[in-house]
């Protein structure tokens, strides 16, 4: 008997479509592009400093001038977007996270001068305390609880203070319940309706963080962990949720993270949703393949392209990783 599982051509040999290059390509599922990727970079104080981050292998943080550097050269090789993340100054670091409210941080001073020199390219500023604050939280904090809507009050504040600097793509990545729909009440009345919300909407409490921690100084002033408002690893219906909820206040885009262990998630809030839908490829999973790409153990660069691949087929529409620059490097050079 047929089994019905094989169709109607119960002998066909799965490999003919896979002897050569050109067949591979002619029928393949997915593609990645460079037209998919965010670059996060890291800001740093002073001028033409590059500041390599040791456990992100190839990772530096740069000044505002190398930022628009950087951000010319995303734009030649036809990435769209960078996200900038702040290395604070320790001696600027207070309780409240006030300097995530100047008008002149380095977030804001990076988004003023790569809008002047390359308007068209995409900026996404995080929206949180945690590269502000001494005690490493992305909320304030009062003992050892992380007050909600008195962090949402602040990050409103941080928001409109970076879409003021020019900032076109606010994503708040601090998980206070209520910021989304807040955020984009104060954007509106401030006639700021065209900046969008990219919210992290699936963050999961995840210790993949912890060199990014590292790169904006944060590792080593975080007290405890972020486990009472980031994500508990084992839940997806709550990832759901989650992703309505930010939707229902008026996200334009939603993101998961981490991106390589939560694939599962990723396919299920595209297949409930259909939003627009990005993968952090997080910090940890970046240097994982670096550092076994330096010692020899696996091909860094065929991982890299293989991670983007299946972030492509489990339904993202584009990824954020501090590979993007590498990755169109090679795209530009395969065409
Ligand atoms: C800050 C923030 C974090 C990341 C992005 N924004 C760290 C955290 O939540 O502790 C992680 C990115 C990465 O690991 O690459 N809220």
């Amino acid at each position: 008997m047929t089994d019905p599982t094989l169709g109607a051509y119960p002998n066909s040999r799965m490999r003919r479509n896979r002897r050569s290059d050109a067949v591979r390509r002619l029928v393949a599922e997915n593609k990645v592009s460079v037209d998919d990727f965010i670059w996060p970079l890291f800001v740093v104080d002073g001028t033409n400093v590059r500041l390599p981050v040791e456990s992100m292998p190839g990772v530096d943080r740069l000044s505002v001038d190398l930022i628009v550097d950087a951000a010319k050269q995303a734009q030649d090789l036809g990435i769209p977007a960078i996200a900038i993340f702040p290395f604070t100054d320790p001696s600027k670091k207070t309780p409240d996270g006030s300097e995530a409210l100047n008008p002149n941080n380095l977030v804001c001073s990076s988004v003023r001068a790569v809008k002047a020199a390359a308007p068209d390219m995409l900026t996404v500023c995080d929206v949180a305390l945690d590269p502000y604050t001494t005690h490493g939280h992305d909320g304030l904090l009062d003992g050892d609880e992380i007050l909600n809507d008195e962090t949402v009050d602040v990050l409103v504040k941080q928001a409109l203070v970076q879409a003021e600097a020019g900032c076109d793509t606010i994503a708040p990545s601090d998980m206070m319940d209520g910021r989304v729909g807040a955020i984009r009440a104060a954007l509106d009345e401030h006639h700021l309706d065209h900046t969008r919300i990219l919210a992290y909407a699936a963050k999961y409490a995840s210790v993949f963080f912890n060199p990014f921690r590292d790169a904006v100084g944060s590792v080593k002033a975080l007290q405890g962990d972020k486990r009472t408002y980031q994500m508990d690893p084992a839940n997806t219906n709550e990832a759901l949720r989650e992703v309505a909820k930010d939707i229902h206040e008026g996200a334009d885009m939603v993101m998961v993270k981490p991106g390589m262990p939560y694939l599962d998630i990723i396919r299920q809030v595209k297949n409930e949703f259909g939003v627009p839908t990005f993968a952090y490829h997080v910090s940890g999973e970046y240097s994982m393949i670096k550092s076994a790409g330096l010692h020899g153990w696996l091909d860094a660069e065929a991982a890299m392209m293989e991670a983007m691949v299946c972030f492509k087929r489990a339904g993202a529409d584009g990824i954020l990783t501090y590979a993007a620059k590498e990755i169109a490097l090679k795209l530009n050079g395969a065409q």
